[in-house]
């Protein structure tokens, strides 16, 4: 059974390097929306960097976080919500997102998040000694979940500027089909 949705945000998913963070700020910014990333909210609330939760307190306790985080924001109106590329593996995240919020997915291939992630050191799960494997395994693992999404973006084609058109598009098509 679907629960009742109520589409008052945009939540933004997808791999890491897809570009969530960027094209929601200009998605936030252009909707007069307030902007959220849930990786700046776990670390805000935990006082500490996400490579350090994972070191510290393993990755099954960040998901938790991640988990509460999600939860938290149910009551929100007028966001653009970032998730971490991690969010919809839970079926709880999804289904919470989407109570609330059109879910769009920002896709992009390996090669190309490779490109954007590399020479970062602050996402542990591609602090390994061969990311570009790491990326392309855990990619396709996800991309069922990722394919959740109501709507999927692909970020290859496209300037930032057509991506974050796209996205304001499709959030006014859902609102206006209630
Ligand atoms: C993760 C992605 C990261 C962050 C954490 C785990 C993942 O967020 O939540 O490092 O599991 O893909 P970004 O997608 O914003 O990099």
């Amino acid at each position: 059974m679907t629960a009742t949705r109520n589409i008052q945000n945009i939540a933004l998913i997808g791999f890491m390097g897809t570009g969530k963070s960027t094209i929601g700020r200009q998605v936030a910014e252009h909707l007069r929306f307030t902007f959220l990333d849930t990786d700046e909210l776990i670390v805000a609330a935990a006082g500490k960097p996400v490579t350090e939760i994972f070191a510290q307190q393993g990755e099954a306790a960040f998901r938790e976080m991640e988990h509460k985080c999600i939860q938290s924001l149910e009551s929100r109106t007028q966001a653009v919500i970032a998730t971490g590329g991690g969010v919809p593996v839970n079926p709880a995240n999804l289904a919470s997102l989407k109570t609330h919020a059109l879910v769009v997915c920002l896709w992009a291939s390996p090669e190309k998040i490779w490109e954007n992630v590399r020479g970062q050191t602050h996402r542990p799960l591609v602090n390994v000694p061969d990311p570009k494997e790491k990326i392309r395994v855990l990619l396709a693992e996800r991309e069922p979940f990722y394919r959740q999404a109501d709507v999927l973006v692909n970020t290859g084609l496209r300037s930032q500027k057509e991506i974050a058109q796209q996205v304001i598009t499709q959030f006014r098509l859902a609102r206006n089909a209630r």
